[in-house]
């Protein structure tokens, strides 16, 4: 696992931004899968300005997202594809029919929807590179402690914790989703790489839980322990409970000093 500990969400945005944008010079048709909430808009905004600029094309990238809300329409203002649409897909160049999300209406079969996700990545070529959140409570995707961690696609009820975490994202009264369809744990490291970021105190247990505890569905996130190719980028909040920082810091300064040298 490659931890890079970053001064402030400004520098994180900026590192992951160069993984995203290394990955797709590397191969210009990547398979990328993505992910919502608050962490990664900081990250979106930096890759649209990173087209903007000449520096990346998404013409030939496919995405997979992570999650997405059960029953709600695309063109619902709380759908992530509305989010992916509004933060990344509408300012960049990536062609919509590339771009895919695990959806389910209520008028259809979720098993079935979530065994046509998993072709569908794999008609892809698998996912080259896949960016993650963390929730406070040690979740991927959705996956909630207590997921399989061989899950593949399906529907998944979200915990109170997590439902709590993100009503901040809902004004008052708005219906809130209790359901998502999300990317199963398995689905995830079959990855060839995962970029997973981090911002803020609120996630400090969990980026410690992932890092250093047993590998257990306690904390999903802790299974990247297994994965060969994990690259953990957070904020120094995030990165409050780490007790060897001093480690990481150097690691990570010999790395540079290596490419630099190359
Ligand atoms: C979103 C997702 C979730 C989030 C996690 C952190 O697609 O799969 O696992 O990454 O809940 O969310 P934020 O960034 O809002 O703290």
């Amino acid at each position: 696992m490659r931890v890079i500990i970053t001064e402030h969400a400004a520098e994180l945005a900026a590192r992951a931004t160069q993984v995203i944008i290394e990955q797709i010079h590397k191969k210009d048709n990547s398979v990328l899968g993505l992910a919502t909430g608050t962490t990664p808009i900081i990250l979106y905004k930096s890759l649209c300005h990173a087209y903007k600029g000449g520096e990346v094309s998404f013409r030939q990238v496919s995405t997979f997202n992570l999650d997405e809300y059960y029953n709600l329409p695309p063109s619902h203002h709380q759908s992530y594809r509305y989010f992916m649409d509004e933060h990344l897909f509408s300012n960049i160049d990536i062609l919509p029919e590339n771009t895919f999300l695990p959806t389910c209406m209520a008028d259809e079969d979720a098993l079935e929807q979530g065994s046509k996700y998993e072709t569908l990545i794999a008609e892809r070529g698998g996912i080259d590179l896949q960016l993650l959140g963390i929730g406070a409570n040690g979740h991927i995707g959705f996956n909630e402690p207590g997921s399989s961690l061989a899950s593949r696609t399906r529907l998944k009820t979200l915990t109170q914790k997590t439902l709590a975490d993100n009503s901040r994202l809902f004004s008052e009264g708005e219906y809130q989703p209790d359901m998502a369809m999300t990317m199963g744990v398995g689905t995830i490291m079959d990855s060839r790489q995962i970029l997973l970021i981090a911002s803020g105190v609120s996630k400090a247990k969990a980026i410690k839980d992932m890092m250093f505890g047993s590998v257990s569905a306690a904390c999903p996130a802790s299974v990247l322990q297994m994965h060969p190719n994990v690259i953990v980028i957070v904020d120094k909040e995030a990165a409050a409970c780490i007790d060897d920082k001093e480690y990481f810091d150097l690691a990570e300064s010999k790395m540079q000093q290596l490419s630099n040298d190359r």
